[in-house]
């Protein structure tokens, strides 16, 4: 299928893997490539630059093909500001495209400015779409509020996310939030995106590192399974609903704590341990509305593979209604 996704990035589907705090780690980065989409590490795993740089070069030796580092410039994803390095390692070791989030990147552009990556910028609304073409990057990811991890306070879904998103700019879209199989993916590309970003399908791949007995818990879970939190502080999560996400939740509106309050349930270490322990009900877990799509855990070129020839069966299938 070529879209001027594929043709931007030269790969041969346009898939996303969508930079995931904690789980997008080389070895998936490089399943997803390998499979002929684009695999993503994120930089917040390394709170050390230079560990960026080595996770780049482990990924490389995994893949000859393009990949991906997601740059989540979030509030509490980076101890002291690393941004400005984590741009300057991704254009030294040349990466294929950097995906960034979470805030305006336009300070970093010039340190990647004539090197060939392509900045690809995750937007949650129509609005930041359009300053995202306008800053410049070559694409644009756009995701509704099915999406784990931080749709947007607008809690505009992908449906009407998407197809406004299309119409408002001229660089790719690449849409997101609950695009996890060949059906939802041939919806992104009716809607006018030039290829989709999966993040939850991709968390319960083979390859990904998340907990095996965490993989089984949410391979059960359905559609109804995902909780917003972290309103209260305008950082809004898409999370699987579990004892501590529902204990987030349960303060957040019992009252209107302040970040510090709220920081002991929801700091990164708590859920560190628990994932690292396999206990689905400790951890504060990204997770998307479409994880009541996925029901097996399957390695990625499995996934890859059944999306695609799923998509294209759907666009067969329109094709024939007329
Ligand atoms: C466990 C997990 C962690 C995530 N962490 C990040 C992150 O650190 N930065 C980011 O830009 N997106 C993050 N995301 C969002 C994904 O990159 C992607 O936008 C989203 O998952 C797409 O929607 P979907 O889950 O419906 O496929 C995360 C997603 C998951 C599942």
């Amino acid at each position: 299928m070529n879209t001027k996704m594929t043709e931007l990035l030269g790969i041969q589907h346009p898939i996303m893997q969508g930079g995931m705090q904690h789980f997008a780690v080389p070895k998936l980065a490089a399943a997803v490539s390998n499979a002929g989409g684009l695999g993503t590490i994120n930089s917040t795993i390394y709170p050390e630059p230079e560990l960026l740089r080595a996770a780049i070069r482990e990924t490389r030796s995994m893949t000859e093909k393009p990949f991906c580092v997601n740059i989540s410039m979030l509030p509490e994803a980076n101890a002291g500001d690393q941004t400005a390095k984590y741009f300057e390692i991704c254009a030294e070791e040349g990466v294929a495209a950097i995906e960034s989030a979470g805030r305006n990147p336009v300070e970093y552009l010039p340190i990647i400015a004539g090197t060939g990556i392509k900045l690809i910028h995750k937007v949650p609304s129509v609005k930041l779409a359009k300053k995202a073409e306008q800053i410049g990057a070559d694409m644009v990811s756009v995701v509704g509020l099915e999406a784990a991890g931080h749709p947007g306070m607008d809690e505009v879904g992908t449906f009407v996310l998407g197809n406004l998103a299309a119409r408002s700019v001229s660089i790719p879209v690449i849409l997101g939030g609950g695009v996890a199989d060949g059906r939802s993916m041939a919806a992104a590309l009716a809607l006018g995106a030039q290829g989709v970003v999966m993040g939850t399908a991709m968390l319960l791949s083979e390859e990904s590192p998340l907990h095996g007995d965490i993989k089984a818990a949410l391979t059960q879970a359905g559609e109804k399974d995902t909780i917003l939190i972290q309103k209260s502080i305008r950082n809004m999560l898409r999370a699987f609903k579990n004892q501590r996400s529902t204990r987030v939740w349960e303060v957040e509106n019992a009252y209107h704590p302040t970040f510090k309050e709220l920081f002991p349930l929801i700091s990164g270490s708590a859920t560190k341990e628990a994932l690292t322990a396999g206990d689905a009900q400790a951890a504060i877990i990204a997770l998307g509305q479409s994880v009541g799509l996925v029901d097996e855990v399957v390695p990625v070129a499995e996934l890859v593979e059944r999306v695609m020839a799923d998509a294209q069966e759907e666009i067969r299938r329109l094709g024939a209604l007329l």
